[in-house]
């Protein structure tokens, strides 16, 4: 029955067997947020192209060739939202949650789409679970979102997860730092890949993400920033490490850990689980000071980071086990059907997962069907209003008093 239409390149279809294992991600991580007191919020699946343009970059790869960006009816561009962070700093603008307790701590789980190659781990819709905390600049925000991060992979039992981290600086430190690489990639231009030549100016640290073998040679002795941080940007990362120190997570320094959007300053990090080849990154983030400015906002420092639905899937690698289906109500004549409903909604009422046979199958037929679905009890209503409980592994049959089938099957259960 296959039909000529397919589902577009990139993307998938969730199909039932596949939704079990994402709602055991999502509410795991909705746990966690609550309990660290990060409230839910939802923005809009697409943007005006312009906040993805000047809050992820216009440098970077998501900006310069990843987004699905469209003209609406009013002649408008509007962007698919590539990622969450700027339409979240947007929405804490536009309404005015700098008013609020600071900092605001948010979290958030939906669809996200970049054009990219599709490849294992990598779609053009996938889906994100993250938190942002805005308005603190404090290293304690940082170690915070880290450990939640930390938490959410330990929770769901990803196995083989590394923590490395890094430090961008402040923009000051920063572009002194970025004028001495340039130099140093200047001075080694013969050995770089055209692509990372081509974006010396624009983005030069780049150049540590290449794939080029012989870029990569040549970065191996580039300076890094995690070296030269100065005073404040120094004791920022130190206490951000020792608070992850003090709480048992387990870290990498990665001198040349870089991220594909440009917001970051200070704090970066990235939950890697090699197993996953080369889209290997489950989750990162970092810290984000400046996007709230160059959104037009006040300063107003922030951290936060984003997980990989489907990676996490992946690595986890195994398929979430169905419920289980406690009860079905099958009828032995047609006159009982009305009474299996009823049954059916009574026992939903007291917390027990109850059904009944909707495609009008005969008494054998709905057996059949109470075995496929995986039913471990049948309840068979007889005509003379009497009622036979049936556990669906032993075979075992047994009458039941007809007023106690609540309780009975309730029984049954615990
Ligand atoms: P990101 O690193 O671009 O960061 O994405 C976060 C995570 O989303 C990645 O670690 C990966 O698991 C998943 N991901 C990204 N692209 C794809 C794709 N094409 N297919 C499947 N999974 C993908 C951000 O999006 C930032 N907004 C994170 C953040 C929040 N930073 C601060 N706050």
């Amino acid at each position: 029955m296959a039909s000529k239409y397919q589902v577009p390149r990139g993307t998938f279809d969730v199909l039932p067997g596949d939704a079990r294992g994402r709602a055991r991600i999502e509410h795991a991580a909705a746990a966690i947020f609550a309990r660290a007191g990060y409230e839910r919020i939802a923005t809009p699946a697409f943007e005006d192209t312009e906040l993805f343009e000047r809050g992820v970059g216009r440098s970077t790869d998501i900006v310069r060739k990843e987004m699905f960006t469209f003209e609406d009816k009013g002649g408008r561009s509007i962007t698919l939202r590539p990622e969450g962070t700027a339409p979240i700093c947007r929405a804490y603008l536009e309404h005015g949650m700098h008013k609020l307790a600071q900092p605001v701590k948010l979290c958030y789980s939906g669809p996200f789409f970049r054009h990219e190659r599709p490849q294992a781990g990598r779609f053009r819709q996938f889906h994100q679970v993250g938190v942002e905390a805005i308005g603190t600049d404090s290293p304690l925000a940082d170690a915070e979102a880290i450990m939640l991060l930390h938490d959410v992979l330990a929770e769901l039992g990803v196995p083989g997860v590394e923590l490395r981290l890094g430090s961008l600086g402040s923009p000051g430190s920063r572009r002194a730092y970025l004028d001495d690489l340039s130099a140093y990639l200047r001075s080694h231009e013969d050995e770089l890949s055209r692509e990372v030549r081509e974006r010396i100016d624009l983005n030069p640290l780049r150049a540590f993400d290449a794939d080029d073998e012989a870029t990569q040679a040549a970065m191996a002795s580039a300076p890094t920033l995690v070296e030269r941080l100065d005073g404040e940007d120094a004791r920022h990362f130190a206490e951000v490490r020792d608070l992850l120190d003090a709480a048992g997570i387990a870290y990498t320094i990665d001198a040349t850990l870089v991220r594909g959007l440009d917001y970051y300053t200070r704090t970066i990090f990235s939950f890697v689980c090699e197993e996953l080849g080369a889209q290997s990154e489950v989750g990162g983030g970092g810290r984000y000071d400046g996007l709230i400015e160059q959104l037009g906002g006040p300063p107003t420092p922030a951290v936060g980071w984003a997980a990989g639905i489907e990676r996490i899937l992946l690595a986890l690698g195994e398929a979430a086990e169905a419920p289980p289906r406690e009860a079905f109500v099958a009828v032995a004549e047609e006159s009982q059907r009305r009474r299996a409903m009823t049954l059916v909604a009574e026992l939903r009422h007291a917390g027990i997962s109850a059904e009944v046979d909707l495609g009008g199958r005969g008494l054998k037929g709905q057996l059949k069907h109470a075995d496929r679905i995986g039913a471990r009890r049948v309840l068979i209503l007889e005509a003379d209003g009497s009622a036979q409980l049936r556990d669906m592994e032993s075979g075992e049959q047994r009458p039941v008093e007809a007023g106690r089938l609540v309780d009975e099957i309730g029984r049954a259960e615990s």
